[in-house]
């Protein structure tokens, strides 16, 4: 297997195991800690922590190094440059919400599994051809929802998604039943508010809700 089939099959694997992915934007590395630490006691095991405030890199390696039951992944990867800086400090995936011909280079090259976002059936079609099958189908609820998944499964089979964007706890089990679906992902779970008051134990309820639609969905 060469080194994008491989860390391709472990972006799958992780994604299928973690069901649920919280995308979490923090304001502080402490507020990282305590937030991950809630969703951890909710159940959920995978984070995707984006890279859209300037403490985002600090707050993956503090996870890494704190909370090694997690699996900590960077979201928002626009730049090459932030797929190293992510390696460095701990991350252990990577989530664009699409691609530009050198983070698609980045990504392919990085030995963290990565997971690129795409939009169309021509989008994923560009990605398989780069040797890509896992990607986040991104914004998913606007983009047609389960109805467009349904009809992108028909041709598209070998494309396996983490469905992102406009997801909440009424619409994940719906994505989370289809057989292009490997997991969802979702801020609905880390709302704002909660953030800024410290709510951890309704972080800690919605991780739990949201855990277990996954299982309900998994074991049938
Ligand atoms: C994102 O990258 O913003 C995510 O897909 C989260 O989308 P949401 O905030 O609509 O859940």
């Amino acid at each position: 297997m060469n080194g994008l089939a491989e860390t391709q099959s472990r972006a799958e694997a992780l994604l299928r195991a973690a069901g649920v992915l919280c995308v979490l934007t923090v304001d502080s590395v402490q507020q990282a800690l305590s937030c991950a630490r809630a969703l951890a006691d909710g159940g959920l095991t995978a984070i995707e922590l984006t890279l859209r405030t300037p403490v985002a890199i600090d707050a993956i390696a503090a996870i890494r190094h704190d909370l090694p039951q997690l699996a900590i992944g960077a979201g928002t990867v626009l730049e090459p440059a932030q797929v190293a800086a992510v390696e460095a400090a701990g991350g252990q995936f990577l989530v664009s919400p699409g691609v530009s011909p050198a983070l698609l280079d980045a990504l392919a090259a990085s030995p963290l599994p990565s997971v690129p976002g795409a939009a169309t059936p021509s989008e994923l079609m560009a990605l398989h051809a780069r040797g890509f099958h896992v990607a986040k189908w991104f914004p998913a609820a606007m983009l047609g929802g389960v109805a467009m998944l349904k009809a992108i499964q028909g041709p598209l089979p070998q494309m396996k998604l983490c469905a992102n964007g406009g997801i909440d706890a009424a619409s994940a089990a719906d994505y989370l039943a289809l057989p292009n679906v490997l997991c969802v992902g979702g801020s609905w779970m880390v709302p704002k508010d909660w953030l800024a008051a410290g709510a951890w134990d309704k972080v800690s309820a919605a991780a739990k809700d949201a855990a277990g639609i996954a299982m309900r969905v998994r074991n049938g």
